[in-house]
This record gives structure tokens, sequence and C-alpha cells, in this order.
């Protein structure tokens, strides 16, 4: 699904078969040749330094979007909330082996250990977020990262392009260590309605930006960018987060699935700060660019706002059509 969305020059550039054709070792014996001839294509992502230009970078010359300045240096700092946030996700560091699922593989083979609403839950909450995080971080990676022109920012989105692939993993680990059906699981965001509408409404927000092509300096794409990091940021990862971590968090408190629950624990610490991080580029961005923030804009996020909470809702309702873990979808929804 999301391949499909990319273009086919950038589908080419993930295609590893195109390239390792020779001999690794040969291949990297430098010869006068290929001194001569670099072997690795200029990006056009990749800032250049001006001709000629050896004056020092400062403060005042950076910018979250459309910065000219050199991208290398991370130092003098100006944003320090980004790198202070960069610190903090590094601080909180952990791994999805260190948390022992052993009680929740027994309560999960139990045939009584869990009612019909619970596996659901669990089910549905492992098939929402294996392929969400994934969508998040291909959006970071291939979208938002090269467009967001200060180094301290992007410090922080190399972190958390890591601990996005940590929580797929983490995913995985549950989904591997329960013995579920893996396709089924991972399909679920293809093939049952909740989670496919949540799943097609972030894919329709990183579209533009997955173009390789894609770059801002207009208005009308600043605001696409923002549209991106509202819909990445405030809503998938805000709000479409919400009610599967509460359900989670809440069988945990049971006692029950101790295991995934202490895993969607960490995770939620990260996510935490992933949406506090994204609401300051927001914010900061918008500051720098108060020409962005129209009338009409900001009508436009409060709907996207408005939609990402309908599809929460409707999330809600399928997950728990009846009550379950003294939740149900009425409380959700307030
Ligand atoms: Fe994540
Ligand atoms: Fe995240």
């Amino acid at each position: 699904m999301g391949q499909a969305l990319l273009s086919l020059e950038a589908r080419e550039l993930l295609d590893w078969n195109s390239y390792n054709t020779e001999d690794p070792i040969e291949a990297y014996t430098p010869t006068p040749e290929k001194l001569v001839e670099p072997v690795l294509p200029v990006l056009p992502v990749v800032p250049v330094l001006p001709e000629g230009d050896t004056s020092r970078i400062s403060v005042d010359e950076k910018a979250m979007i459309n910065c000219r300045a050199d991208l290398n240096q991370l130092v003098p700092l100006k944003y320090d909330w980004a790198w202070g946030k960069y610190l903090d996700g590094c601080a909180n560091h952990w791994m999805p082996q260190e948390v022992n699922m052993t009680a929740d593989v027994a309560l999960w083979r139990a045939k009584e250990g869990l009612s019909d609403d619970e596996r659901r839950i669990i089910m549905r909450s492992l098939g929402y977020f294996s392929t969400a995080d994934s969508l998040v971080a291909n959006n970071l990676v291939l979208g938002i990262y090269r467009l967001i022109t200060n180094p301290e920012c992007r410090q922080y989105l190399l972190r958390q392009a890591f601990e996005e692939a940590i929580h797929t993993h983490a995913y995985q680990y549950c989904i591997e260590s329960l013995g579920m059906d893996e396709g089924e699981v991972f399909n679920m965001y293809r093939e049952v309605p909740s989670v496919a509408d949540k799943a097609v409404w972030s894919l329709g927000h990183t579209k533009d930006l997955s173009d390789p092509t894609f770059t801002t300096g207009t208005v009308e794409t600043d605001q696409t960018l923002l549209r991106n990091l509202i819909g990445f940021y405030a809503v998938t990862e805000g709000i479409f987060f919400y009610c599967g971590f509460t359900q989670i968090l809440s069988m945990g408190r049971r006692n029950k699935m101790t295991g995934v629950a202490e895993q969607f624990q960490y995770i939620l610490r990260d996510e935490s700060m992933h949406l506090n991080f994204g609401i300051d580029v927001i914010n900061q961005i918008k500051n720098e660019n108060p020409h962005l923030w129209s009338a009409d804009f900001q009508a436009e996020a409060r709907q996207m706002i408005k939609e990402g909470t309908e599809l929460e809702i409707a999330y809600a309702e399928d997950t728990m059509p009846r009550g379950v873990l003294g939740m149900n979808a009425a409380i959700m929804t307030e």
C-alpha cells in the first residue's frame, strides 16, 4: 500500500537488487578510475556549501524550514528544546527482549484465561500498531527529515526513527511470543475496516512528502508540510494511539498480559515525547512563518483533528462492541 504511493524513482532507490552486482570487496577497492569518478550519486537533499564561503554559521541563520545555512554543524544550538528531547529520548532507551513474556504466553494459551472481548482487543491493538509505527517511520525518513532544515531537530528525528523501529520490533516480539497468526495481524491494516480506515487516513497525509521531488519554499508547499506534521504528530501519534494504549494498559492493571502491557508502557513514554516534539515543531514553524497559519489553514487543521477523532471513535466501537475492562466506546468517546 505504502509502496504503491511511492514514485517509480523512489521504488528504484529502495531496490537493493539494482546495486551489489559487483563483488563487494572488488567494488570497494580504490582504483584510480574510481577515485576520479565518485561511486555515490550526488543527492539533491544534501546541503551544498556556497563556493568560496568560509564564514562560520551563526544562530540567527538557523531556521526550521527552507534554511540555506550549513546543516552539518550541530552547534551553535538554537532550538534547545529539540536537543533536550534528543537527550531525554536517549536516556529512556530500552529494548523489547528485556521484557519477560512468560506469563503472557501461558495466559494467551490457556482456554479460560481471557474473554473473547479481551482477545479481540489484544489482536486489534497489535494489528493496528504493528504497521502504524512503520507508517510513522517511513514518513519521518522519506518525508519529514529532509524538509526540516536544522540539525538539532534532525538529531531528534534520527532518535525518533530508531524508536519507531524499536516499537515495530516490540509488536513483532509480542506477536511472535504469543504464537499469533502473523499474516492475519500484519494484514489487519488492509483487511479490518476500523484499522484500515486509520491507516488509509495517515497514508493520505504522507503522499505528497513521499514524492522525492517534493520540496518546500512556497506558501502552498510549506502548508503541505505543516498538514503532514499535524496529520502524523497530532492525529496519528496522538489521537490514533489513544484507544489502543488505554485498553492494553488497563488490561495490565488487572494483572492480565502484563508483558504486553509493559511493552506498551515503554512505547507510550516514547510516544508522549514524539507528540510533544511534534507540537513544538509545528509551533516553531508557525512562529517563524506566521503567514502560513491563515484562517483557512486553521479551519483545515481543526477538520483534520475532527476526522481523526471520528475514526478513533469508530475504532473504539469496533474493538469494544460490549463493555470490557471497565471501559466502553461511550467512555472513550468522552
Ligand atoms: Fe512508535
Ligand atoms: Fe512515535
